[in-house]
């Protein structure tokens, strides 16, 4: 039996550092963790081999989609336009909600999570940072990851994707009413999950 049941929403710009601190969460509290972007990256993977978008987002493969490579900006771009498809959301919101259902709780990760998917969660939160400096993060972080890629079209790609995220009919990224809203472009990750588990104490005292 889980010692208590925490969901925890968190949206964000695309590399606000959302994901880092969710799977910190996630590891701190023993609670599963769900990034829900991997869930269009993989759509946008598929359509980009020539599938049907509604018909990928129908027949999701969590075994698949671990083994394949998602974290390219193709795929980045691909998963943003999918997105914007509303049978493609359709498709992926009972998977996301029943991941969050699970006893105990879960921390899910994306643009619409507090809005959409979880609009009860316990705690919800919206990370953003300065473009530019999610930008650097993305570039550093695909630099590691053996991408070959300059850091001025890792910013173009990431202001192009706010841009056709936030301005989507169905569930752009805006903010919950009720999230709290950290600004991460001059803190360190550290600092970030100090604020966070504030917030997470705070609400399991209750
Ligand atoms: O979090 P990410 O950068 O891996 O997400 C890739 C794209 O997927 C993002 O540009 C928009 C889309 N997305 C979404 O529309 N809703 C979510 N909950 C998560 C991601």
């Amino acid at each position: 039996m889980a010692k208590f049941n925490l969901v925890v929403a968190i949206d964000g710009t695309a590399a606000s550092g959302k994901g880092t601190i969710s799977k910190k969460i996630a590891q701190n509290y023993s609670v599963p963790h769900l990034d829900t972007g991997l869930l269009y990256r993989f759509v946008g993977y598929k359509v980009l081999q020539g599938f049907d978008p509604i018909s990928a987002a129908n027949k999701l493969n969590m075994s698949e989609l671990e083994t394949l490579d998602l974290k390219t900006l193709k795929v980045s771009n691909a998963a943003s336009e999918v997105a914007k498809i509303p049978l493609v959301r359709a498709n992926l919101l009972e998977f996301q909600r029943s991941f969050a259902a699970q006893p105990g709780g879960a921390v899910l990760d994306g643009r619409d999570i507090g809005t959409v998917i979880c609009p009860n969660a316990d705690i919800k939160f919206f990370i953003s940072a300065s473009a530019e400096i999610r930008a650097r993060r993305r570039y550093e972080e695909l630099l590691g990851l053996g991408h070959s890629i300059s850091l001025k079209k890792v910013l173009e790609d990431i202001q192009e994707r706010d841009e056709r995220d936030s301005n989507r009919k169905d569930s752009p990224l805006i903010p919950a009413v009720d999230a709290k809203k950290i600004d991460t472009s001059d803190m360190s990750i550290a600092e970030v999950y100090e604020s966070v588990s504030r917030v997470i104490e705070a609400e399991l005292k209750k």
